[in-house]
């Protein structure tokens, strides 16, 4: 079947109530596992690629690659999206391409490293929902700043610096028009999020929740959302690699999400865990080998399995077959005619 518009994903998402898994990709074997993951537990799938990513693979090796993976499994809705945007020009460029949605994160500056004015996240978001909407491309928005640094992209810091005001939430979903909405609730991107495991004083649940409240249809996105677990690092150490200890996002947490209105869960570090304690281990059982398809074998593998138990664990297993895709010219006539809402309702305080 054609690519998706994740809208589309996301509003079946929030009819079924489950959450829909964003896994970020830069070469062949993770689209495959990706690929191999939704098909073995029939689910729905966002891709994603960050501007490092785009990068690292160039666009059209990756773009063409994402084609194919929609091409050789027709019965897979998938949605492509840019990770991470940091301007008009790279998400105009994702739409030229053929993404079918886009993040705008104009939390932060051009830079991707300078939190910004709420006026120039409003600004900047807000003309990208006009550009996209017209060709049926869906716009996520972020606001409040996640924690860490992913790809030379972000603020650095704890991910409690710059939690989101639901207040503030409300006034950017009615003045941008986004499709989905991160919000920052003391996550960050990358292995390190927290020295223990998170209670309610670094994983801000509570701020998510009072959010979903003030916003009950809007489609919440949580990034930073590996759980980075135990078992993936310990394989990662006793194949010579050198992780300090550390947590991630308990799944529960997650779950607990997508139950207050969390459609959209971002997910890119556990997958390389995964990799490359696959790859160490065949390198030090094993040094004799040298065909890259013995240790790339079992890193597409280990990086499945972590993507479909994910895949059960936010829900979307088995919903795969539940709708047929709105072709992306018909979307952009749903967002001109407004039968494709681009106004939040908002619930009193
Ligand atoms: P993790 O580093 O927790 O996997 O988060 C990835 C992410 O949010 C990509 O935008």
């Amino acid at each position: 079947m054609p690519l998706v518009s994740m809208r589309q994903l996301l509003d079946e998402a929030a009819k079924g109530g489950y959450g829909v898994g964003a896994f970020n990709v830069n070469d062949m074997e993770q689209i495959q596992a990706i690929m191999m993951a939704a098909k073995e537990t029939k689910s729905p799938v966002i891709v994603q690629a960050s501007r490092g990513a785009r990068q690292f693979a160039e666009d059209l090796y990756l773009f063409r690659l994402i084609q194919a993976a929609a091409e050789l499994n027709p019965d897979i809705p998938i949605a492509m999206h840019q990770d991470h945007g940091n301007s008009f020009e790279t998400c105009k460029s994702a739409i030229t391409l053929g993404y079918t949605s886009v993040m705008m994160d104009g939390s932060l500056k051009e830079d991707g490293k300078t939190p910004s004015s709420f006026e120039e996240n409003v600004e900047v978001t807000r003309r990208v929902v006009d550009y996209a909407h017209e060709r049926g491309v869906t716009v996520e928005g972020e606001i409040g700043v996640l924690g860490g640094v992913e790809d030379g992209h972000g603020a650095g810091g704890s991910g409690l610096d710059h939690i989101t005001d639901p207040d503030q939430a409300v006034e950017f979903a009615e003045r941008t028009g986004v499709d989905a909405l991160a919000i920052a609730i003391g996550t960050s991107h990358g292995a390190y999020k927290f020295t223990k495991k998170p209670d309610g004083s670094v994983l801000k649940m509570d701020v998510l929740i009072a959010i979903h409240k003030r916003l009950p249809k809007t489609h919440l996105v949580m990034h930073g959302s590996s759980s980075v677990p135990k078992d993936l690092q310990d394989i990662v150490n006793k194949y010579g690699g050198n992780l300090k200890e550390t947590w991630g996002v308990p799944v529960e947490e997650i779950q607990l999400g997508i139950r207050n209105g969390v459609r959209k869960v971002n997910v890119d570090t556990d997958n390389r865990l995964a990799i490359t304690g696959a790859i160490r281990k065949v390198f030090a059982e094993t040094p004799e080998k040298f065909d890259p398809r013995d240790y790339m074998k079992p890193a597409r593998e280990a990086m499945k399995k972590v993507v479909a138990q994910r895949m059960v664990e936010f829900g979307q297993a088995g919903h795969a077959g539940d709708y047929s895709p709105i072709a992306i010219a018909e979307i952009a006539k749903g967002y001109k005619d407004g039968s494709l809402s681009t106004q939040p309702l908002v619930a009193a305080k």
